[in-house]
């Protein structure tokens, strides 16, 4: 061996050994990345099932979506997954964002049935003060779990409000405006469903 032939043998392993490297980083990316949308996909039908419980579907409603944009459902687009059995529509899931909470954004999953009754609504994320605003979560009260069977016509829509404002929705002790917030977003998306079913429920977008 010459010793000219020393640095350059030295440099191909170390050329080798930073392609190696290089493509293990790639595979630990690509794999986790994969196990971490495979989670969301699998936390994301999750939660539409809970939404939706009760509901007789048969279809994949995270594979049936339209993109919508309506002021009522918030500041941007929103997604609707649809849910169907044997073809036939029977339940929209509505992401709609409660724009108005005390912190900001509440974002809501809000399904309705095609006779405008909601199955159920569920609070995805949100800013409230712990203690306070958060008992829009479910797992922290009932009082979301109140929302599911009610309609624009039940009760009528000049109650569909905090109590505090005439309504017949129930508010938080020293916590009002996050319950309004979220009852405002649920009326308005009741409101934009009657409006709109026959569009949400049409493949041509
Ligand atoms: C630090 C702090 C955090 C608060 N967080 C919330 C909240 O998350 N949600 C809410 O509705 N009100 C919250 N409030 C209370 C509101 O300022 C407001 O007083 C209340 O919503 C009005 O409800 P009330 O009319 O029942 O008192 C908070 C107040 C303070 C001082």
């Amino acid at each position: 061996m010459s010793e000219s032939s020393i640095p350059v043998s030295a440099g191909r392993m170390l050329g080798v050994f930073s392609l190696i490297g290089i493509g293990l980083v790639s595979l630990f990316f690509y794999l986790t990345g994969h196990k971490i949308s495979q989670n969301e996909h699998e936390a994301l039908l999750h939660s539409l099932q809970t939404v939706l419980a009760g509901t007789v579907y048969d279809n994949d409603p995270t594979a049936d979506t339209i993109q919508v944009q309506d002021a009522g459902l918030g500041p941007e687009a929103v997604t609707i997954f649809r849910a169907r059995n044997q073809d036939k529509p029977v339940a929209a899931v509505i992401t709609a964002i409660a724009p108005d909470g005390y912190n900001g954004n509440i974002k809501l999953l809000i399904a309705v049935h095609t006779d405008g009754t909601l199955a159920g609504v569920r609070v995805v994320s949100h800013k409230e003060t712990p203690g306070l605003g958060d008992d829009i979560e479910a797992e922290r009260s009932n009082w979301i779990l109140t929302f599911a069977g009610k309609s624009l016509a039940q009760p009528e829509p000049k109650l569909w409000a905090v109590k505090r404002d005439g309504g017949s929705f129930d508010q938080f002790t020293g916590a009002t405006i996050t319950p309004r917030a979220v009852v405002k977003a649920v009326k308005n998306a009741l409101h934009y469903f009657a409006a709109n079913q026959s569009v949400i429920f049409s493949d041509a977008q």
